[in-house]
C-alpha cells in the first residue's frame, strides 16, 4: 500500500512539473488562502494556475468563496517562487482526512519548507473583534470534538510522512509568529489588527450553538473554525514550518443567560410587556464580505511575512 501511495504522490508532482517552468518547480512557501482570501494571490507574479481537477489526487472544493487551483509564481521584491492553493477541502464536504491533506503533503514533496495557512474564524473572545487577524498560537482539537478526525489515522505512510506518534506541542513556529508581528508593525498596522489566539477545530458544517460556543470558550480558545487543523498536523508532520493566520469575520454570541420561554409566558400571562426577543444568526455570506473588506490586509501582511522570511 505505501508503494501505491508514493506512486500516486509522483505522478501528482510529475504533472503539476509537468506544467510549470523550471524557475517554479520548487516552491520554498506555501499559502493556503481560506473562504473569501483567494485574493492573496493577486500579487503573485509569472503565474500559472493548475486546475485541481488537472492533478491527479486532488478534490474538488465544493464550498461558495473558495476557488479551485493551485497558483505558482513569484512573490516578493526578491521573487521568491511560491504555491498557493485557492480553495481548500473539508471533511464536511464529504472528503475522506487523506484528502483533506493531500495538497499539503504534495507541498512538502514539492520542497515548500514554511507554510502559511490562512482562514476565516468566529470569535469566542469578547476582546478579538471582527476583523482581526489572529495568529494561532495552539489547538483544540479534540477526537470527540471532531468526530473521531485525524488525518494522521490509519497505516503508517512511507518516508517522509512516516512518524507514527507526531508531537504537537511546537506546531505552531514561535519563530513565523514573531515574524508576522514583525510584519504587521513595518506595515504601520494598529496594534490592534493582529493578536494571538487558540483555535478551535469543529466539523461544521453547523455553526456552533450557544451551548458549543460558551464549552469551546470555557476551554481556553479564542476563535472556532471548521478547517486548518487537519493541514496544520499534515504539515508538522511532512516537516514544515507552519504559521495560521485567523481572520475573525463574526462574533459567536456567548449568552451569559438564556432567554426563558417560562417567564416570558407568565409575564405575557401577568400583562408585563418585554422587549422584542432579537435573535442572531451568522452566515456564510456575512464571513465572505468580511473576507473580502478585509482580505487586502491579510494579503499586504502574507506579502510582507514572505519579504521578510526572504
Ligand atoms: Cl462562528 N464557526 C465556525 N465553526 N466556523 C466559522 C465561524 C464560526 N465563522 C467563520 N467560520
Amino acid at each position: 500500500e505505501g508503494a501505491e501511495i508514493l506512486s500516486e504522490f509522483s505522478k501528482t508532482v510529475d504533472t503539476i512539473r509537468g506544467r510549470l517552468p523550471a524557475k517554479l518547480h520548487t516552491p520554498l512557501i506555501g499559502i493556503v488562502c481560506g473562504s473569501g482570501l483567494s485574493g492573496l494571490a493577486a500579487s503573485i507574479r509569472d503565474k500559472v494556475e493548475i486546475p485541481y481537477d488537472e492533478i491527479p489526487g486532488f478534490g474538488r472544493s465544493t464550498v461558495a468563496g473558495h476557488g479551485n487551483a493551485l497558483a505558482f509564481g513569484l512573490l516578493g521584491r526578491d521573487g521568491i517562487p511560491v504555491v498557493a492553493m485557492l480553495g481548500r477541502f473539508h471533511p464536511y464536504e464529504g472528503h475522506p482526512m487523506s484528502t483533506v491533506v493531500y495538497p499539503i503533503r504534495t507541498f512538502a514533496l514539492l520542497g515548500v519548507k514554511n507554510i502559511i495557512i490562512t482562514n476565516a474564524a468566529g470569535s469566542l473572545n469578547p476582546k478579538i473583534p471582527v476583523g482581526t487577524i489572529v495568529t494561532i498560537q495552539d489547538h483544540l482539537a479534540l477526537p470527540n470534538l471532531t468526530g473521531h478526525l485525524n488525518p494522521l489515522l490509519g497505516p503508517v505512510l512511507p518516508a517522509p510522512f512516516d512518524t507514527r506518534f507526531q508531537p504537537i506541542s511546537t506546531a505552531y513556529s514561535f519563530s513565523l509568529r514573531k515574524i508576522a508581528f514583525r510584519a504587521a508593525h513595518e506595515l504601520q498596522f494598529p496594534r490592534s489588527a493582529l493578536t494571538e489566539g487558540i483555535y478551535a477545530w469543529v466539523s461544521g458544517p453547523t455553526y456552533e450553538s450557544p451551548a458549543e460556543g460558551r464549552f469551546l470558550r470555557n476551554q481556553g480558545a479564542d476563535v472556532v473554525g471548521m478547517s486548518t487543523i487537519p493541514e496544520v498536523v499534515a504539515a508538522k508532520h511532512a516537516g514544515m514550518e507552519v504559521l495560521v493566520l485567523s481572520l475573525v469575520t463574526n462574533m459567536v454570541v456567548i449568552p451569559d443567560k438564556y432567554r426563558s420561554a417560562r417567564e416570558e409566558v407568565d409575564a405575557e400571562i401577568a400583562g408585563i410587556p418585554l422587549p422584542p426577543v432579537i435573535e442572531e444568526e451568522v452566515t456564510h455570506s456575512e464571513v465572505l464580505e468580511v473576507g473580502l473588506a478585509k482580505g487586502d490586509d491579510m494579503r499586504k501582511l502574507v506579502e510582507k511575512i514572505i519579504e521578510l522570511l526572504g
